[in-house]
């Protein structure tokens, strides 16, 4: 990255899915600090359903994004009162489709002064449309209000910048020490969320090739939809990860379930996880009656089987495209297993290739990521105004 050393100061908005974020980092120099990071999550309501409802999730959006800006702007101290601003209708044109929120913006808005920041950034996609668009809707609104420049980012995009911030161990040459991470390319991301699984090779930021991806179920997915199979709430990630680890401390070994690797052996990079969920409900099927062992030993074998797909297709790719750093991100990278097993091979087998995952707050969705993609763009040069049209399934090459 370049580093002009003009101070930037970047207010970033996320609502792909079920987190409303708001972040405002500042950065100089290829330095960041954060001064706020707030994310209001939605499980709690989603839980029901045990999954994300769109609708509702656009809902929700609209009733947190002025309390979750609120509290962004006093936390970043950047929040002054004002006394009565005047409100274009212009500013509200954005706003058409978000009847609850343009009520609370005509409101509230009039009373805070526009912040000391240079860029407001948001997500463009890929995520759900209803929940985006809200995102968007709102961020051009602001835009308008407080003449300031607009910059779309990939959601996914944003996953591999959050380790912009990574002050984990990172291992170079083969010997660990404390670095501050900085992304050396060509570097290989492996992107595990909800709705995506893919291996990422990066020419440089802005410049992606996809290598491999899901045929069907996204990693995420498959570990929430096994929850459900296992009567787990929702997001199912972290649930089976804990049970897994109970098992692991029961029961050194562990073979009463035996999952498929799908295409573990395929003469490609792509996943498949929809066949190992399938497995999963059979093998259920079988069980008179499901127990907490069964629960455990289960979750133990599910997530077991994942990690070895994907610490195979990772040292695959590396084989076939030499990288200089490894980026594990996306929701899933928050699972303690997938980040050891990955690096425990690295070091066997590509001591060479420097390692980086987030940290822990920046796995899962969240604005300040997305201030960080913003940042590489504005260091590019590519900050050029263009219409922002939510994107459910943007890709991160196109
Ligand atoms: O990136 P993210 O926050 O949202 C999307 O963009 O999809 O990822 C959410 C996904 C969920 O499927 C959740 O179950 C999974 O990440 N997840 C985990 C863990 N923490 C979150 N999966 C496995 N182990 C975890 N510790
Ligand atoms: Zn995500």
């Amino acid at each position: 990255m370049n580093t002009p050393s003009k101070v930037v100061k970047i207010l970033a908005i996320e609502t792909s899915c079920d987190e409303t974020a708001i972040s405002v980092i500042e950065a100089k120099e290829g330095t960041f600090k954060v001064l706020s990071h707030i994310v209001h999550s939605q499980i709690d309501i989603h839980k029901e359903y045990g999954g994300v409802f769109p609708s509702l999730a656009k809902r929700e959006h609209e009733k947190n994004l002025i309390p979750v800006l609120i509290e962004a702007l006093q936390k970043a101290n950047l929040f002054k009162e004002a006394s009565q601003i005047d409100i274009p209708e212009k500013t509200l044109e954005p706003l058409h489709k978000n009847h609850e929120l343009r009520e609370v913006f005509i409101k509230t808005m009039p009373n805070i002064s526009a912040p000391d920041i240079d860029y407001i950034a948001v997500t463009e996609g890929p995520g759900l449309e209803p929940a985006l668009w809200t995102g968007i809707s709102f961020a051009q609104a602001l835009k308008t209000l407080w003449s300031k420049p607009l910059i779309p980012v990939n959601h996914m995009e944003g996953h591999i910048a959050s380790v912009l911030l990574s002050k984990n161990d990172a291992q170079i040459k083969g010997q660990k020490s404390k670095v501050k991470s900085s992304v050396q390319f060509p570097a290989l991301a492996l992107l595990v969320s909800g709705g995506h699984t893919e291996l990422v090779l990066a020419r440089s930021w802005g410049s992606y090739t996809i290598l491999g991806k899901t045929l069907d179920d996204a990693v995420g997915e498959a570990f929430d939809k096994v929850a459900r199979l296992l009567d787990l709430p929702y997001p199912g990630g972290p649930e089976i990860s804990k049970l897994a680890q109970q098992d692991r401390q029961e029961n050194p070994k562990s073979d009463r379930f035996k999952l498929p690797r799908p295409m573990l052996h395929s003469d490609n990079l792509n996943f498949s996880f929809s066949g190992l969920k399938t497995a999963v409900r059979y093998a259920l099927e079988k069980e008179s009656e499901i127990t907490a062992e069964t629960r455990r030993t289960m979750a133990r074998e599910f997530e077991d089987a994942v990690i070895e797909v994907l610490v195979k297709k990772v040292l695959r790719a590396l084989s076939e495209r030499p990288a200089k750093t490894l980026i594990l991100a996306g929701g899933v990278s928050a699972n303690i297993p997938l980040k050891k097993t990955l690096e425990r091979h690295l070091l066997e087998h590509c001591p060479e290739v420097a390692y980086i995952v987030p940290e822990n707050n920046l796995s899962t969705d969240n604005a300040t990521m997305i201030a960080l993609a913003a940042y590489t763009k504005i260091e590019s040069g590519d900050t050029q105004e263009r219409p922002i049209v939510a994107k459910g399934n943007l890709r991160i090459d196109s």
